[in-house]
């Protein structure tokens, strides 16, 4: 059988290594073709070793010149910076773009594996939040596929095979939750770093899990899953599931819900992105019904949550609105990571940005990268 030939940006991370991994138990499926990271070379080095690809990416130039010293007698070829990463993302040398980068630095590279005409398996959520309106015309122009990764999008998309686009009533996207779901309100304040840190049910990187905290992780899913599927905001809706077995709904007009469930494992949604049309034999996510007594779906708590609110206020003004959203978060998100903002502080900058900064309705790229800009800048000038 003929490999397909993939690159995967990002695949240091927690969806990288976990694509690794799936990629690992088939080895005569598929050919690396490239890898690319932020900066951690010391793992992008050992990914080299296992999969042997033609080219690695380092972003960060200083860490880049150092790997390169390291495989100077390899035969790979070494880029540093962003701009190169996007090149990767183009390279006519794989037919499969992994997008595994967290943030909407994960923007570009995404269109670039579309404007090349490539699927784009994408873990990037953020990519459709900040760019939705740019990828509709483009998947049509260039011919290249969306594959999401995302747990709930993966669920959403198996379930769409049950109707037609005109016959779908709602998508009903679960969340876990998070860690304080059932923590007191009023001691929000006392929420740090650690305790957002240790999700419940899934082990991710550090702001997909300080989003899953706040919920604006399913905020940012909310808006993924509108301009991945081609519905309105108000065919959306959310329910708090933490057992994490259901990944998510679709309601048909008859009343049907058809869900998808498994055990909580990325490699599932990531196997089932990596061989699609196909599904192949795989014990990850194998999930005995018999243990699955208590599943419970309650409404999310918006008092306690409101960057939930704000994601769907954000969907509903659409244009540049989700990209504010999400670069308001980012920057909160990574100055609570440093203990320089609260918990309950994230939910506000969000809130702020989208009150504060002009919303453009028809944006192109560059409508979008000031949106994010400007945002970012305002955090900055809000927080000090
Ligand atoms: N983790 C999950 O279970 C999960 C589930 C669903 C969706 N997602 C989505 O998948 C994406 C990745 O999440 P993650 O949890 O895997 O994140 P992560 O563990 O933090 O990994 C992020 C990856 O992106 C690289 N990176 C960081 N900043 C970058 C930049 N500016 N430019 C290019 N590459 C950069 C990192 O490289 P270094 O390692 O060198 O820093 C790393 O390889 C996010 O959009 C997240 O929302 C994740």
């Amino acid at each position: 059988m003929k490999k397909k030939k993939l690159i995967i940006l990002g695949s240091t991370g927690s969806i990288g290594q976990s694509t690794v991994k799936v990629l690992l138990r088939h080895p005569d499926r598929f050919e690396v073709k490239g890898l690319a990271a932020y900066a951690n070379i010391d793992r992008l080095e050992e990914q080299y070793r296992l999969f042997r690809p033609d080219q690695l990416c380092v972003i960060d130039p200083v860490r880049g010149e150092e790997l390169a010293t390291r495989l100077k007698s390899e035969p790979v070829e070494v880029l540093f910076g962003e701009e190169e990463a996007i090149k990767l993302a183009e390279s006519s040398s794989a037919e499969l773009i992994v997008n595994a980068i967290v943030g909407a630095a994960g923007l570009k590279a995404s269109l670039a594996a579309i404007k090349s005409g490539k699927s784009l398996a994408l873990a990037n959520k953020e990519s459709l939040v900040t760019g939705g309106p740019l990828f509709a015309p483009l998947v049509k122009r260039y011919g290249g596929k969306i594959l999401p990764i995302d747990s709930e999008h993966s669920a959403i998309w198996q379930a769409l095979y049950c109707g037609k686009a005109e016959e779908i009533r709602r998508i009903i996207i679960t969340a876990s939750g998070g860690p304080f779901r059932e923590f007191p309100q009023d001691r929000f304040h006392e929420i740090t770093p650690e305790m957002a840190l240790d999700h419940p049910t899934w082990k991710m990187g550090p702001k997909i899990t300080v989003d899953s905290a706040t919920l604006a992780n399913k905020g940012l899913e909310v808006m993924e899953a509108v301009s991945l599927f081609d519905i309105t905001i108000d065919q959306v809706s959310v329910v708090v599931h933490p057992q994490s077995i259901v990944h998510s709904m679709v309601e048909y007009v008859d009343s049907s819900i058809i869900a998808q469930m498994s055990s909580p494992d990325m490699c599932l949604p990531i196997s089932y992105a990596l061989f699609w049309p196909d599904r192949v034999e795989s014990e990850f996510g194998q999930l005995d019904p018999t243990s699955m007594s208590n599943l419970t779906f309650e409404p999310p708590n918006l008092d306690k949550f409101p960057a939930l609110s704000h994601a769907f206020e954000a969907a509903r003004a659409g244009g540049t609105a989700p990209a504010i959203f999400n670069a308001a978060n980012e920057e909160a998100v990574s100055m609570f990571l440093k203990k320089g903002i609260t918990f309950t502080d994230i939910a506000d900058v969000i809130k702020n940005g989208l009150d504060s900064i002009e919303i453009v309705s028809q944006p192109d790229l560059n409508d979008i990268l000031e949106a994010d800009q400007a945002a970012r800048d305002l955090v900055l000038q809000h927080v000090g």
